[in-house]
């Protein structure tokens, strides 16, 4: 992410094309992003190409499937060949769970703040006579979650599986110390960086994870159904495809003599919505003519606008980390009595603010985006003095 532009972008002219912006407060880009005008103008383009003229374009979308491949590859640090396209990122979790040999025993550690796209999926995994899942509590302070982590390993452990941002709290975990210590213990560590990518640089390499999944539709502000999934090219062996079909096997295909492609393309088949995958370069495209380092500077001083106010919210309790190293564009609070729909229903019917609900834990989310703004922000904040009474 080192691509640059001089001039600062004029916020007033990027909300200007997201015209929903007019009408809502959206606060949840972390659970779906809004694609810019031109973005939406390329995705168009690419979707009627091959529904307008079908098989005529057949090849050509492939190719330019291919293109978006590489655009995302270059974007996480990542050979073209280590990547699968995938659905969303919990597809990316669902094919590494399924396809590992588990052996009798094995056990998976994961984190106590994971989205169902994970939590499902292992969980799913293990009551079908899978690994055991053992669960470890992320803190605010890295080292004590890697403490915690530490503690939970065992001579059965196979794989770490942590997100990269808590979608509960927006904590950063510590990713690449996580790496080292399951390269340390001889273990395979899976990343899911639904909350990261977009928001701050990733380099799979320079982590040193096996497996990074992540979409194009939160943070990228790209397509929806367009996720990815990186296996690093020496585990595509540990990860066996669990469904196949055309273009999952070198050709020409010897059904006697069956070979896996050599990369990550041996995880898809058949014909698929090419040209969300091909307008994923527009929305990259996009981000970068923003310039990288501004995008994220951006990010980090909304959410540090807003975490230094909100704990002025009588009963409010902030549950992610001041530090942007240790935190993303997810900001996340407790109000003592107050569940987390009322919340947010609050804010929808006052100040039409859009806000993720996590009703388990009485949490409520909001996501600072780039187009967003200290004003909304303030918004924000007066109505949730406004909801507690002061
Ligand atoms: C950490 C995390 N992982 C995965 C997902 C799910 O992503 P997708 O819908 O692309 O599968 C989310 C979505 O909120 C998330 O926050």
């Amino acid at each position: 992410m080192n691509e640059q532009r001089q001039a600062a972008p004029d916020i007033a002219v990027l909300r200007r094309a997201l015209p929903v912006l007019e009408r809502v407060v959206y606060l949840n880009t972390g659970t779906a992003g809004i694609a810019a005008a031109p973005v939406l103008r390329r995705l168009w383009e690419e979707v009627a190409l091959f529904e307008t003229e079908g098989e005529v374009r057949y090849h050509e979308m492939q190719e330019r499937m291919e293109a978006g491949r590489g655009r995302v590859a270059a974007l996480v640090g990542a050979e073209a060949d280590e990547i699968a396209f995938t659905r969303n990122a919990t597809d990316g979790v669902d094919l590494v769970a399924w396809g590992i040999q588990w052996r009798e025993g094995d056990e998976v550690i994961i984190s106590d703040q994971e989205h169902p796209a994970m939590n499902h999926p292992w969980f799913y995994l293990q009551a079908r006579g899978g690994p055991k899942v053992k669960m470890f509590a992320v803190e605010p302070d890295p080292e004590a979650t890697l403490r915690n982590v530490r503690a939970l390993i065992t001579s059965r452990t196979r794989l770490i599986a942590s997100s990269h941002v808590s979608c509960q709290t927006g904590i950063r975990v510590p990713a690449k110390d996580l790496c080292a210590l399951a390269a340390e213990h001889g273990l395979l560590i899976f990343l899911d960086g639904a909350q990261a990518v977009g928001q701050f640089p990733v380099d799979v390499k320079a982590l040193g994870c096996d497996f990074y999944a992540s979409n194009g539709h939160k943070w990228l502000h790209g397509p929806k159904g367009t996720g990815f999934l990186y296996l690093r090219r020496d585990r595509l062996d540990a990860v066996r495809p669990t469904h196949v079909g055309a273009g999952s096997f070198v050709r020409p295909v010897d059904l006697d003599d069956i070979r896996l492609m050599p990369s990550a393309h041996r995880y898809e088949y058949g014909t698929r919505g090419y040209g969300a995958y091909a307008a994923l370069p527009a929305a990259v495209d996009y981000l970068a003519g923003l310039g990288w380092d501004w995008l994220e500077q951006r990010l980090a001083n909304l959410s540090t606008y807003l975490k230094v106010r909100l704990p002025e919210v009588p009963n409010l309790t902030l549950l992610t980390p001041r530090s942007w190293d240790l935190s993303s564009a997810l900001v996340s609070f407790t109000v003592a009595g107050r569940t987390s729909q009322e919340m947010a229903d609050f804010l929808w019917h006052t100040s039409k603010i859009r806000s993720r609900t996590f009703p388990d834990k009485a949490i409520l989310r909001v996501s600072t985006a780039y187009f967003n703004t200290e004003e909304e922000l303030d918004l924000l904040l007066a109505a949730m003095r406004q909801m507690v009474g002061r």
